[in-house]
């Protein structure tokens, strides 16, 4: 069992939750993911260590469905049932340069742990998104740990008025970049891939649906320069220009009709 030591609600469908996991905390490193398992009935699910301490590690999730959902409902003092990690390879921590984070929606708490530990070699400039001020969050933490900090929304209720794409355009046009990470929705990432293609090694973490996370099952299979690969163990990060994006967004939308009886 795993208990909640805190929950907190970030902003509209996100909230951080901190559980006593003492043997994961001292193991992980950023760029893992745990799975976890609410209880006996629930599905597993993958979520980034987005920080942890010595005894207790953090998720931030966004609710999309059934799992996530009753996720929120749970509060401090209540207990999971399974939560295996860390899991999946962590970053190359080493001085790359200029690197640039692009990231959307529950991307922006999986990048927190990666910028945190590559501040201390490189510069960083740092690019988040959302649809809508409402769903932004991390803003003050992100900025502790970026030499620039540019948000977009899609509506320009917060920050530059469009898309994260439309502001890495103006940087990669304008400056020599050493590496572009991204992380959040596949098609996202998919945009930023197009747009360095060429000119900026990329890499992207890989968020295909995964089931048990150790590599046997094979539902995170993704095809990187025409090879498969398991994200799960092989990464869950890639070269960015290497990865199929439609197969993965086909994959990832395998499940839909489930996804939306399960939550009705
Ligand atoms: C390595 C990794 C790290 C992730 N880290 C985070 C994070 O830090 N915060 C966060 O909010 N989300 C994260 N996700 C996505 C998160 O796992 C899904 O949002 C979650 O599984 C949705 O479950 P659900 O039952 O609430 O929604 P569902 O209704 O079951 O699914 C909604 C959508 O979530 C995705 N999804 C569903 N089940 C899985 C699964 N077993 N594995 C992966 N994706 C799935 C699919 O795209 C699906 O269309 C991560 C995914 C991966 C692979
Ligand atoms: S989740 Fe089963 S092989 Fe990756």
């Amino acid at each position: 069992m795993y208990k909640i030591k805190e929950k907190k609600f970030l902003a509209e469908k996100t909230y951080l939750i901190k559980l006593f996991a003492p043997d994961i905390a001292k193991k992980a490193k950023p760029g893992n993911f745990v799975m976890l398992r609410i209880d006996e009935k629930g599905e597993r699910i993958p979520l980034t260590i987005a920080d942890h301490d010595f005894e207790t590690i953090t998720i931030i999730f966004l609710v999309v469905g059934k799992t996530t959902e009753d996720l929120s409902k749970l509060n401090k003092g209540d207990n999971l049932l399974d939560v295996v990690g860390p899991l999946g390879n962590p970053i190359k921590i080493k001085n790359y340069g200029k690197v640039v984070f692009v990231a959307g929606g529950l991307g922006i708490a999986a990048i927190y742990p990666q910028l945190k530990a590559l501040k201390r070699e490189n510069r960083i400039i740092s690019i988040i998104g959302a649809r809508k001020k409402e769903l932004l969050f991390l803003l003050d933490e992100i900025k502790q740990f970026s030499d620039k900090l540019i948000v977009c929304t899609d509506d320009g209720s917060y920050g530059k008025k469009g898309f994260v794409t439309d502001a890495l355009k103006e940087i990669v046009d304008k400056e020599k970049i050493d590496m572009v990470i991204t992380i959040g929705p596949p098609v996202m990432m998919m945009a930023v891939s197009e747009l360095t293609r060429g000119k900026v090694k990329t890499i992207a973490s890989i968020n295909s649906i995964m089931v048990d996370g150790i590599g046997m099952c094979g539902s995170c299979r993704v095809r990187v320069n025409n090879k498969i690969k398991f994200a799960c163990v092989d990464g869950p990060e890639f070269d960015a220009h290497e990865v199929d994006w439609d197969e993965l967004l086909k994959r990832n939308s395998k499940y839909k009709e489930e996804e939306c009886k399960c939550l009705k």
